[in-house]
């Protein structure tokens, strides 16, 4: 188990996402705690890492498991200056982010984006994925609360099955074990990057384009009262999943991609 000490490491106080950190042994959900600081003074921007969860969060009400002091568990709560229009793509911001880091310790392992955040690698097993709670006033975003998971130095073998089926971690992808501290580190550097060139107006869409992993895929789309099948054909300007289905060409802003036909089966949780 890496000690408190050793998590500051990757606290940097020219940044404004990971200025500092906070670890805690054990936490709830590293997102309440992320949120709860941005009350505070000099809470924004605070990196809170957990070696372990008791209420772990994924996406659509999901829980988030993993075993104690193995992966890298982060979440960064921000009042971000987004433009309005821009707003539906700082998911991609976070999951290019977590691509840059992951990619620096498994170059090999073609990770790619599975819309709408996830990391996954070449074969579609999910290596990370990302809950952002978020507070709209005026239709622009006012708080955002960026939770992160990474399936870091967990063993395939020691996974859940359910879990094992369709997902992998990076000791798995590298062959050798992760130092959790610099890969917190480098995730935190590019987060900020991301996050600036977003209030600056840019959009990453077109690198989010180039490593979709999603396209050309057969697929099933949960959108909670129907499931669509279809083609994918990429990525809207928006984030949007674009989609060829029966009905024409459709422009998802939201759902769940609960299949994929040609691939291994689509990983909705871990
Ligand atoms: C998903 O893929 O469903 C999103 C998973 C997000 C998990 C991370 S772990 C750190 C942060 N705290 C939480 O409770 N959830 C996020």
């Amino acid at each position: 188990m890496t000690d408190s000490l050793a998590w500051f490491g990757a606290a940097n106080p020219a940044r404004r996402v990971g200025r500092a950190v906070e670890h805690h042994a054990e936490i709830g959900s590293t997102n309440d705690r992320a949120r709860e600081l941005l009350s505070s003074p000099d809470g924004e921007g605070v990196a809170v890492v957990a070696d372990l969860q008791t209420a772990g969060r994924g996406r659509r009400g999901r829980t988030w498991v993993s075993p104690a002091g193995v992966n890298l568990m982060v979440s960064v709560a921000l009042r971000p200056d987004v433009p309005p229009e821009l707003s539906s793509l700082l998911g991609l911001c976070v999951a290019l982010a977590l691509r840059s880091a992951c990619s620096s310790v498994a170059p090999s392992a073609g990770l790619g984006i599975r819309w709408p955040n996830d990391l996954v690698d070449g074969l579609g097993r999910k290596v990370a994925g990302v809950l952002i709670e978020t507070v709209l006033a005026d239709g622009r975003l006012a708080e955002a609360v960026i939770g992160m998971g990474i399936n870091a130095n967990w063993q395939q073998e020691e996974m859940p099955p359910e879990i094992a089926a369709q997902a992998t971690s990076l000791l798995e992808l590298a062959g050798s074990p992760v130092d959790r501290v610099d890969l917190l580190g480098h995730l935190l550097d590019a987060l900020d990057g991301e996050i600036q060139a977003l209030e600056r107006g840019e959009s990453p869409i077109e690198r989010a384009r180039a490593v979709s992993w999603l396209d050309r895929h057969e697929v099933e789309v949960d959108l909670g009262e129907q499931v669509l099948a279809g083609r994918v054909a990429g990525l809207g300007d928006d984030g949007s999943l674009l989609l060829d289905a029966a009905e024409g060409r459709l422009a998802l802003a939201m759902g769940e991609v609960v299949r994929v036909m040609d691939a291994a089966p689509a990983r909705v949780s871990s």
